[in-house]
């Protein structure tokens, strides 16, 4: 079966093709980071006027790529949410006109079960189904969860953050650094040269009642105190001009604590679990990537790294969540809604 993957959850135009279930024929992501650099943050009204502008080149550019002419694809697979309202409804709408034009199937997919699943799209990489049951980390701008997967389609939420994600400290942290944004990248590659042991920065622990809700709270994130500390330590020890030492150190000190709160919750997590999967972009963070192969806890454990091409929001994932399902329906055709605030996972 071959696939056409849409994804405009965020600011990213993403469209791929999949033959399926993980053959990714083409994979193109237009970025619209240079857009939104200058206000700190993605602008929701830019976001979706630019996917409306760069989405039908990026599917032609798809098609392309892959090889494929219209007649060649099976079905349509779109992010119906989580994400932002107006970025969403330019790929929804679009893969339901294709969806009709071309009287092919419409899978409506769940962004972060694209995350979950993402590290399955390696060449090589064992099939999901058979991988069954595992724990999957995302880690994103908006979203930092734990999930256990029992089966493809059976998802218990095990904790998530209760404030800012993984993502945003990091480009809080970097913003208060004076590095840009996004600033994951910048502070993975300052934090590279620094001393993670320099200053100690709070790990977020969470005491029951204070927001896990009916979830376990040692499972569960906060990294808003995290931000805060590091602007009383600039304040009470400003980086001069030029040192970069102190600056190494304060950005390598910064991300271990990021690095350190994840991977406690993910070992605990794992306690009856032998896989574990992650995704997102704050996946391709290259402290995280080396911490989880080498953390003592997690020993013995198979850890599937989702590769750099399939780190960030992509369209291959959302693909791949399609030819995951049961024989297509012809009917499926997109006719609910998007929503904006689609949760992971039933909690459990
Ligand atoms: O998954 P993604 O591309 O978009 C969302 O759905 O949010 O994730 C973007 C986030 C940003 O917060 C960015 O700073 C972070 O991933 N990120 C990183 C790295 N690369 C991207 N964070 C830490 N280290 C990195 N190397
Ligand atoms: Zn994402």
């Amino acid at each position: 079966m071959i696939i056409l993957g849409i994804e405009s959850s965020c600011d990213e135009s993403a469209a791929a093709v999949l033959e399926g279930p993980r053959q990714v024929l083409s994979n193109v992501v237009s970025s619209q980071i240079d857009l939104h650099g200058p206000y700190g943050g993605v602008v929701p009204e830019i976001a979706c006027r630019e996917h409306v502008r760069a989405l039908p080149p990026v599917i032609e550019q798809a098609l392309g790529q892959a090889g494929k002419q219209w007649k060649d694809i099976d079905a349509i697979a779109v992010t119906a949410g989580p994400g932002l309202a107006g970025s969403l409804l330019v790929g929804w709408s679009t893969a339901r006109a294709l969806s009709r034009r071309l009287s092919i199937p419409c899978f409506s997919i769940n962004h972060l079960h694209g995350h979950m699943f993402s590290a399955f799209l390696t060449p090589g990489s064992p099939p999901p189904e058979e991988t069954c049951p595992f724990v999957s980390l995302i880690v994103s701008g908006g979203h930092t969860c734990l999930v256990r997967v029992d089966a493809p389609g059976k998802y218990h939420l095990l904790g998530q953050t209760i404030d800012d994600a993984a993502g945003e400290a990091f480009d809080k942290g970097a913003n208060l650094l004076g590095l840009g944004y996004p600033g994951g990248p910048a502070m993975d590659r300052l934090a590279s040269k620094g001393n993670p042991l320099a200053i100690r920065f709070p790990r977020g622990r969470i005491d029951k009642g204070s927001g896990a809700g009916e979830l376990d709270p040692r499972l569960c994130f906060s990294f808003s105190g995290l931000k805060t500390s590091l602007r009383y330590h600039l304040q009470n020890h400003p980086v001069p001009e030029g040192n970069s030492r102190q600056l190494h150190d304060v950005a390598a000190s910064y991300q271990e604590a990021i690095i350190d709160a994840l991977v406690r919750r993910v070992s605990l997590a794992m306690q009856n679990v032998s896989t574990l999967t992650v995704g997102g972009g704050v996946c391709l963070n290259s402290r995280l990537r080396s911490v989880l192969g080498n953390s003592p806890a997690l020993r013995g454990k198979n850890i599937l790294l989702t590769d750099p091409a399939y780190g960030g929001d992509n369209a291959a994932m959302i693909a791949m969540m399609a030819a995951l399902q049961p024989a297509p329906n012809p009917d499926e055709r997109c006719d609910e809604d998007i929503n904006p605030n689609l949760p992971v996972a039933p909690a459990g």
